[in-house]
C-alpha cells in the first residue's frame, strides 16, 4: 500500500477512535432499526395507513398551475440490444455533441419508463398509482425537473415533469445558458449536454411514514431512478453522466425550492456522443 494511502486510512481510523464520527455516520447510527423501534414504527404505520394518509401522500404530485404544458408522446421504446449488452456498454460521457439534439420521443421514453405511471391498484380507498421504480410504501417522494438545452420541440429552459399528465410544465423559458455554462465548467463537462435531469425529494412524503429511516429510502430511490434513467439513455444510443458537485443552495434557488422541505438529491446530464468523424 502506498504510504500516502496508508496515512489517509490511519487518519480515518484515529478520528473514528476519537469518536469524531462525521454527521452522516451519526445519522446512519440513529436511523438503525432496533427491535423496540421496529415495533413502535409498525404501530404508527398501522395508524397512518388506517387513516388513508399514505394514499393521499402518494397522490400529492407537484404541479404548477398556470404554466404552459407540453404534452409528451407515450413511451415506445424498442430494444435493439439485449439488457446485458446495454449494461456492459454503459459508460459515463462528459463531452457531448453540441449540435445533435435529443428527440422529444427519446426524452418521453426516459421520463415515463424511469418515473412515470406504469400501473394502478383499485380498492375502496380509491386508486393508487404505481411507478416504473419501486418506492417504499409506494409514496414516490421524488420530483423531476429538466434543464433543457437541445431537445427537439422544446425551447431551452427549465421544466417540471407533471407525472399525472405525462407532460412537461415550462417553468422558465429565459435563456439559462449562462448559469448552465458556469455549472458545466465547474462540473468539468467538455461540452454542453442536451439536458440535465435534476431530481428533488419532498421529504415529508416518505418521512411522515418512516421517519429517519425514510431519509435512507429517499436516497435509495433517487439512486434507482438514476440507474434506470442512465440505462434508458444507453438503450436509445444516448449517453449520460451523474453529477455529484452541485451547489445545493444555488441549484435549489434556480428551481425555486426551499431546500428544506424539498431539495435536490440527484443530478444527471444526457446527450449524444460527438460523431467520430466530427473534427474541429
Ligand atoms: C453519485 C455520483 C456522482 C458523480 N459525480 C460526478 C461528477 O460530478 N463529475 C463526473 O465527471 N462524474 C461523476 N460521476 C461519474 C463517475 O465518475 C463514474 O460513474 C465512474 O468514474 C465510473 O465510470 P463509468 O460511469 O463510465 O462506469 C458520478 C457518479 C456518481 C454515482
Amino acid at each position: 500500500m502506498k504510504p500516502r494511502v496508508r496515512h489517509i486510512l490511519q487518519e480515518w481510523e484515529q478520528s473514528q477512535q476519537r469518536r469524531e464520527a462525521p454527521p452522516s455516520l451519526l445519522f446512519h447510527e440513529n436511523s438503525k432499526l432496533t427491535r423496540p423501534g421496529l415495533d413502535e414504527l409498525g404501530r404508527r404505520i398501522g395508524r397512518i395507513m388506517s387513516e388513508g394518509l399514505t394514499k393521499e401522500l402518494a397522490r400529492s404530485w407537484k404541479c404548477y398551475p398556470g404554466h404552459p404544458q407540453v404534452e409528451l408522446p407515450r413511451a415506445n421504446l424498442v430494444l435493439e440490444r439485449g439488457l446485458q449488452e446495454v449494461i456492459v456498454g454503459r459508460r459515463s460521457l462528459r463531452a457531448f455533441d453540441p449540435h445533435r439534439p435529443v428527440t422529444l420521443q427519446e426524452l418521453a421514453n426516459l421520463l415515463q419508463l424511469s418515473y412515470g405511471i406504469t400501473g394502478r391498484l383499485e380498492d375502496s380507498g380509491g386508486t393508487q398509482y404505481l411507478r416504473a421504480i419501486p418506492s417504499a410504501g409506494a409514496l414516490y417522494p421524488l420530483e423531476l425537473y429538466l434543464m433543457v438545452q437541445r431537445v427537439q420541440g422544446l425551447d431551452p429552459g427549465l421544466y417540471h415533469y407533471r407525472v399525472a399528465h405525462h407532460a412537461l410544465e415550462a417553468l422558465e423559458l429565459a435563456d439559462q445558458s449562462e448559469s448552465m455554462q458556469r455549472m458545466e465548467r465547474e462540473w468539468g463537462m467538455g461540452s454542453a449536454p442536451a439536458f440535465y435531469l435534476v431530481v428533488s425529494a419532498l421529504f415529508a412524503r416518505t418521512m411522515i411514514k418512516y421517519r429517519e429511516r425514510g431519509y435512507r429510502f429517499i436516497l435509495m430511490e433517487a439512486g434507482m431512478l438514476g440507474q434506470c434513467a442512465t440505462l434508458l439513455a444507453e438503450c436509445q444510443q444516448l449517453h449520460s453522466c451523474m453529477m455529484g458537485g452541485w451547489l445545493d443552495d444555488e441549484l435549489n434557488g434556480l428551481l425555486g425550492l426551499d431546500g428544506s422541505s424539498e431539495s435536490v438529491v440527484h443530478v444527471m446530464c444526457f446527450g449524444r456522443a460527438p460523431r467520430e468523424d466530427a473534427h474541429g
